[in-house]
């Protein structure tokens, strides 16, 4: 079994130049309030949030929580970037089933980050209305995520398989809400409306990448969005990439093979109004 929380960390090539781009973004735009709280949702291993929401924090801010569902990975990120090192505080704690936990947090956060969290949390709406109850009044939401990824067809195609749908079945929840909508942008902007959010900014861009086929199968092992039982993970990263080329997602270029990453890039800025209950 592969150390997936380090591998992930070493595959993250992807979400780390996403949140390279928007935590600029959102340093340069950024009205940080005094002795803030803040929040990173779906830290998963802990680096993005070290590496970069960390260094755009104001030096008054008060508390950094980081959560995640998987405890392997705040495990992780604990022993990697929490006690001394940081400031941050690692929780094992699921935004959308936690809701004891959550109510402790009601109107407690002044800025909550999530990065390509969002896009595997089925019940959007329940995420959604939890963020916004531990949001303090006039508090920001900064979201980013893939609205569609060709990868998640990869996931799809093996849930179809009579192989993997047994063992994967369990799983589906973890996949996209919004992977196969036409307008992902305008759905999610109408349900954070619905939940009580203001629009302050949003933007959504077309992305491609070349993903080396040699490292393919670690990829798909690290970045799965469900679990996969320890014993049949390898054959999880290696049908992934049998699929990949099935799916013809592969690429040569100069003799080197690639797998060929398409995906949407939505950004949100959303506020909760200051007058909110
Ligand atoms: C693709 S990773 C992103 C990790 C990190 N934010 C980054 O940008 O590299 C998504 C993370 O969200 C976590 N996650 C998914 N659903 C969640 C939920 N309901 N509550 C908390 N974390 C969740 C997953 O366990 C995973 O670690």
């Amino acid at each position: 079994m592969i150390n997936r929380a380090a591998e992930y960390v070493k595959q993250s090539k992807l979400s780390q130049t996403g949140a390279k781009k928007f935590t600029k973004h959102i340093q340069e735009t950024a009205t940080w309030r005094d002795n803030c709280n803040v929040l990173d949702i779906g830290c998963g291993p802990g680096n993005v949030t070290y590496d970069y929401i960390l260094p755009i924090l104001p030096k008054c801010t008060n508390s950094i929580v980081a959560i995640d569902k998987r405890a392997y990975l705040v495990d992780y990120a604990n022993e990697r970037y929490g006690g001394k090192k940081s400031k941050i505080e690692f929780k094992h704690l699921d935004i959308v089933k936690d809701v004891t936990t959550l109510n402790q947090y009601a109107n407690y956060f002044d800025h909550i980050f999530s990065f390509y969290c969002l896009q595997n949390i089925l019940d959007h709406e329940t995420a959604l209305k939890n963020i916004f109850k531990i949001l303090k009044p006039g508090g920001d939401l900064y979201f980013l995520y893939d609205a569609h990824n060709n990868l998640y067809d990869v996931c799809e195609y093996l849930l179809r398989t009579p192989e993997w749908e047994p063992v994967l079945h369990d799983y589906k929840d973890s996949l996209y809400d919004y992977h196969d909508s036409a307008t992902p942008k305008q759905d999610l902007e109408e349900l954070l409306v619905k939940v009580g959010f203001e629009h302050v900014y949003s933007t959504i861009e077309n992305q491609e990448i070349l993903l080396p086929m040699e490292t393919m199968t670690e990829f798909a092992i690290a970045q799965a969005p469900f679990d996969i039982p320890p014993e049949l993970e390898r054959k999880f990263g290696l049908d992934g990439v049998d699929a990949v080329r099935t799916l013809k997602m592969n690429r040569f270029v100069e003799g080197r093979e690639f797998c060929l990453s398409q995906f949407q890039e939505l950004f949100g800025h959303h506020r909760k109004p200051i007058d909110a209950l």
